[in-house]
């Protein structure tokens, strides 16, 4: 502890590298790391990152999410722990808030007095925040980590992938039409230079099936993601439907998987789940 001339206390302040390795080791008890990302935001991302930690968890294994996306932060609402809020431990440990199947949710949105007040840091801030907190998060040990991605590329996302211990795999999450290509090309080149392995794109929104007639129909337009996979020698690990009820489940405040299990989507989700299982735990 110093003193200043006027006989304040002073601590030093902690620097970022320091952060970096706290969080990397406060993580280190995660068997597997992924990362769901999109170049661009609406595309469902983190209707895919809940519902992949809840379908992981479903099929026995132990999860955690982390909710890195400080200025759209919804998590909370998809895993229908909207009302929590994160509590500190003695040592001033942030807890996890334990959320539907026994998975463990860390989100900016449960640590603000309201969670309708808006995160107005900027770049920098962002970046020291997320660190910040990841060095101070008690996570204990499980099989899987699920991390909603800040949207973009850029300062937050690659602090968050450097604050990270060996990262096992990215996903990118895009939606149908041929729009969504350079979108889908900086989100690859991100993970190239970030050097984190790709486990595959999965397509959001792909079409709609009528639940009266089977008819199915691309109401978003036709399907990219097998052009997409095959032109960024990556793998196509899902293509989602839209559905209704994913909306009416988070107006709920219920997570959609869990409330309708045989849904259109939910069956979906669940194929890609086993698909990541496959791909992570057989490597
Ligand atoms: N397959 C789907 N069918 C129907 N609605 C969906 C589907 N996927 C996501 N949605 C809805 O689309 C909206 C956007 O989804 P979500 O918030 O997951 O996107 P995001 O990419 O995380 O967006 P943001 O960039 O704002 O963080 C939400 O209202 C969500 O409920
Ligand atoms: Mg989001």
């Amino acid at each position: 502890m110093l003193m200043s001339s006027s006989g304040e206390k002073r601590v030093p302040f902690t620097p970022v590298f320091k952060l970096i390795n706290d969080a990397k080791k406060r993580l280190e008890g995660y068997k597997y790391k992924i990362i769901v990302l999109s170049g661009k935001g609406g595309v469902g991302k983190t209707f895919i990152s809940s519902s992949i930690a809840l379908g992981l968890a479903i099929r026995g294994r132990k999860v955690a999410i982390l909710d890195a996306d400080v200025h759209g932060s919804s998590i909370p609402l998809m895993l229908g722990i909207q009302g929590a809020r994160h509590y500190a431990d003695e040592n001033g440990d942030i807890l996890p808030v334990e959320g539907p199947l026994g998975v463990k949710a860390v989100a900016i949105n449960l640590m603000l007095d309201s969670p309708d007040l808006p995160v107005v840091w900027r770049g920098p801030l962002v970046s020291r925040a997320i660190t910040e907190l990841l060095s101070k998060v008690a996570w204990g040990s499980g099989d899987y980590l699920v991390i909603d991605m800040p949207p973009g590329t850029g300062d937050a996302a690659i602090t968050l992938v450097q604050s990270l211990p060996s990262i096992t795999g990215a996903i990118i999450v895009t939606a149908p039409n041929m729009l969504t290509e350079t979108i889908v090309a900086k989100a690859v080149n991100f993970t190239a230079k970030n050097n984190v392995r790709l486990l595959g794109i999965v397509e959001n929104m792909s079409y709609f099936k009528c639940p009266v007639c089977g008819t199915v129909f691309n109401l978003l337009g036709k399907s990219t993601g097998e052009y997409l996979a095959s032109k960024y020698g990556t793998v196509l690990l899902g293509m989602i439907p839209l559905d209704p009820l994913i909306n009416e489940a988070v107006d709920k405040g219920v997570p959609y998987l869990l409330a309708y299990p045989h849904g259109e989507a939910a069956k979906a989700i669940m194929e890609l789940v086993d698909k990541i299982i496959k791909n992570t735990e057989a490597n």
